[in-house]
């Protein structure tokens, strides 16, 4: 085998509802090193706290690395080029460019990575991803800090759901079948991880938005 050639794709440790989870398959070293990448990106593009377009704010601060950023106001949900306070985002860190390439077989690049931040009382509602133009492209799912409890559900709301605790290390792929179904997290644990010096949970979410 010549070196140039890609690593195998690794199989998951399990899949739930087509999902593909890979458990614990970021090391505790690679997990600070995106870490410290990450306090780069929310130095640079700082955590904000987004509202629905009805004005709800959500429990989840935000923000986003790459060409385009997810954001949500008054003006309803969008990807754009702009943080809110009017700056680009920063790009994308090799540290978590790494992670898509091991997991997300032949796609694109992604564009965006989405920043989400979980204090002890955060949670996300059941949603899809699907502002994104190209949906054959996965979404790759990265946790780290405190463990979630991450519901997957059907590719319209209502039916049954079926729930797993997401780990600090941990990688889901949203993709083919299981691209459009709706998601969320119930609650984190708080104090489950020694991860993030002040608690709680980060989510990376990589997609190809564009
Ligand atoms: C999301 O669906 O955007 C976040 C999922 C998670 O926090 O694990
Ligand atoms: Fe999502």
């Amino acid at each position: 085998m010549s070196k140039t050639s890609p690593a195998a794709p690794p199989s998951p440790t399990l899949t739930i509802r087509g999902a593909a989870l890979y458990r614990e398959i970021i090391p505790q070293a690679a997990q600070r090193a995106i870490l410290e990448d990450i306090g780069e990106v929310v130095r640079q593009a700082p955590l904000f706290a987004p509202v629905t377009a009805r004005g709800k704010p959500m429990s989840v601060r935000m923000t986003s690395a790459g060409a385009v950023g997810w954001v949500s106001d008054r003006g309803g949900y969008r990807y754009q080029a702009l943080h809110p306070r009017g700056t680009p985002w920063p790009a994308i860190p090799d540290s978590v460019l790494g992670i898509w390439h091991r997991v997300a077989g032949p796609a694109r690049m992604p564009d965006c990575c989405l920043v989400n931040h979980y204090g002890a009382e955060a949670r996300m509602g059941l949603h899809q991803d699907r502002d994104e133009a190209d949906l054959t492209q996965p979404v790759v799912s990265i946790s780290l800090g405190d463990a979630a409890l991450f519901r997957i559900g059907n590719p319209a709301r209502g039916g049954k759901t079926e729930s797993v605790w997401l780990s600090s290390g941990d990688v889901l792929v949203l993709g083919g079948a299981a691209r459009l179904l709706y998601h969320g997290i119930d609650r984190i644990r708080p104090g489950s991880s020694a991860l993030l010096p002040q608690g709680g949970r980060i989510n990376l979410t990589l997609r190809v938005a564009r």
